[in-house]
């Protein structure tokens, strides 16, 4: 959870982490077990932690993105289950929604926003929850945030990775549907530098097969990840 707040015509966010209850870590474990089951490992949930164990991750992994060269906040102060972060500009989602479905601004931004995922994967590092929500446009620059949560705890590096372009895949998916060979090609630039994400993308999306189908049948939230998959396929085949 997070506020934007103006400290002397500054725009910064104080970001919360309040505690997790039972309800959430009971879901996490019965999701964890059926991605588990399916052979998408990428996919399980790393723990969500709250109060000053959630603010210390995100402390942690904003200060190794920094180290590893990804735009992301300056971390300006902490207090008790607290951050507050330096602003780093609108959502990419936020823009994506004011586009109109025009296809040539929609593939500019996604595609600027992929190969900001692909340039900090090729350094070695991995994002998280790589949603356009969590990804922002400052300037000429893509900026990530939300690392309370840390996937590389549970997952080696290639499978954290993969993770990032599902997540991303996903969240441009709506903007895509009967439009997956463009996804496809443009995850599929990317995706030719970084063999290893790649191929565990692959294992991935081969056993998501039955799940990429029945997606095309459901409503609109699940028929993104339909597309998603479906694009992830092709850029991998
Ligand atoms: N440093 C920042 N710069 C710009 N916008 C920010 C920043 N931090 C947070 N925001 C805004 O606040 C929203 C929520 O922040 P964040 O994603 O870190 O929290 P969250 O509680 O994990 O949210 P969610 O679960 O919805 O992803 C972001 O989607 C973004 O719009
Ligand atoms: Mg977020």
């Amino acid at each position: 959870m997070a506020s934007g707040l103006h400290i002397h015509g500054e725009r910064v966010w104080l970001k919360h982490y309040p505690r997790g209850g039972l309800a959430r870590r009971l879901v996490h474990g019965l999701l964890n077990r059926v991605v588990g089951a399916l052979g998408a490992d990428c996919l399980r949930a790393p723990p969500h932690r709250g109060g000053d164990a959630g603010r210390d991750v995100e402390r942690r992994r904003i200060e190794l993105l920094r180290a590893q060269g990804v735009h992301v906040p300056e971390v300006i102060g902490q207090g008790p289950a607290m951050l507050l972060l330096g602003d780093i500009g609108r959502s990419v989602s936020h823009h994506l929604r004011r586009m109109g479905g025009d296809p040539e601004r929609i593939g500019a931004l996604a595609g600027r926003a992929a190969q900001a995922i692909a340039a900090a994967h090729r350094r070695g590092a991995y994002l998280g929850q790589a949603f356009p929500r969590n990804m922002t446009v400052d300037g000429e620059r893509i900026g990530f945030i939300d690392f309370q949560e840390d996937p590389g705890e549970i997952m080696p590096l290639a499978e954290a990775q993969a993770r990032d372009w599902l997540m991303f895949a996903v969240g441009v998916g709506r903007y895509y549907d009967g439009r997956e060979d463009a996804l496809a090609a443009l995850l599929g630039g990317c995706l030719r530098e970084l063999p290893q994400a790649r191929a565990a993308l692959a294992r991935t999306v081969a056993r998501l097969g039955f799940v990429e189908r029945a997606c095309y049948r459901l409503g609109r939230g699940p028929r993104a990840y339909g597309v998603a998959l479906r694009a992830l396929r092709l850029a991998v085949a």
